[in-house]
């Protein structure tokens, strides 16, 4: 499966913290926001993933994450124009889907919770057609909002109802067959201006082929839109690290852990980090796991 990182827009409701600077670039407590969803896409067992955003924040991602061979994973960017919608990104990269199934996530989005990388794991097994993931929130108004019945298909699916039929949204983590590249490029834009995710997701929700999984009571998922979100996200981070020690999103561990590096690899990369906490950190995992005797999966380059 191929992996995707939308980390486009202007990011105009951030204003003025992303004047010069890429949203998905601002810090999320210890690190940037972009090493969240890069980490579900790597829990999720993918190694080849396409960076998608606008031209003049590119350099900055490139420059963050190079060619990924660091963490054992392949990188590659492209451009988006203009923010023309989500679905937009199937058309970007359809050269870097081929002929695969695909994840999408947006570069925004913070899961945390027990059991995520099983769920993803499960749901990208039994893909037909596409498994998105729906949350429990306050204000579904604000997004795509999903009804299901009790085995999880999908009833209904409306983006911004004014009433709507549940209070599931539809998070921003998307897994498709390779039926999306064709199914974007019929899609007409929506009343504002954009390719529409959910326009996507009602096509294969016609065909019977659309489940929502939902995250249940415990788990987080964040969006960052606003200032108070992202503060409050970077609060969420810095508390439960604090309290168990563990970092949230380390690539460097997810890459160590998945065996996508070695232990030595994991310690040249807590090198480079210099002397800050996280680099503390990464030489510690990597320490551990030599110590454990781990070696890096070459099996699954
Ligand atoms: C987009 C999607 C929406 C989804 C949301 C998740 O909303 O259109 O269906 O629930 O992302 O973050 P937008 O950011 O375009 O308002």
């Amino acid at each position: 499966m191929k992996g995707i990182v939308l980390a486009g827009g202007s990011g105009t409701r951030l204003r003025p913290l992303t004047g010069a600077l890429s949203k998905q670039l601002l810090p999320v407590y210890d690190k940037p926001m972009i090493y969240y969803p890069l980490s579900v896409l790597m829990l999720a067992g993918i190694r080849d993933i396409q960076i998608i955003s606008a031209k003049d924040h590119l350099e900055m991602f490139r420059a963050l994450l190079g060619d990924g061979s660091q963490l054992g994973i392949r990188l590659s960017y492209a451009q988006q124009e203009e923010p023309h919608g989500i679905a937009e990104a199937f058309l970007i990269g359809e050269e870097h889907i081929g002929d695969s199934p695909v994840a999408l996530i947006l570069g925004d989005n913070v899961f945390h919770g027990p059991g995520f990388s099983q769920l993803i794991a499960q749901a990208a097994a039994r893909l037909d057609g596409c498994e998105l993931f729906g949350y429990p929130v306050k204000d579904p108004q604000r997004y795509g909002v999903g009804e299901i019945d009790a085995d999880g298909s999908l009833l209904s699916l409306v983006e911004k109802p004014v009433k709507p039929r549940s209070n599931l949204a539809v998070t921003g983590l998307y897994l498709y067959d390779n039926d999306v590249v064709d199914i974007a490029r019929r899609l007409t834009p929506s009343a504002r201006g954009e390719l529409e995710i959910t326009d996507v997701n009602r096509v294969y929700l016609a065909q019977g082929r659309a489940r929502l999984n939902p995250l249940g009571r415990g788990f987080a998922w964040l969006d960052m839109g606003t200032h108070d979100s992202l503060l409050q996200a970077g609060q969420y981070v810095q508390l439960l690290e604090q309290r168990q020690g563990e970092r949230i999103a380390c690539v460097e561990e997810i890459a160590l852990r998945t065996g996508f590096i070695s232990p030595e690899q994991c310690f040249a990369l807590g090198s480079d980090l210099g002397a800050s906490s996280y680099g503390d950190y990464v030489r510690e995992i990597a320490r551990r796991a030599a110590a454990e005797g781990r070696t890096a999966d070459s099996s699954a380059a």
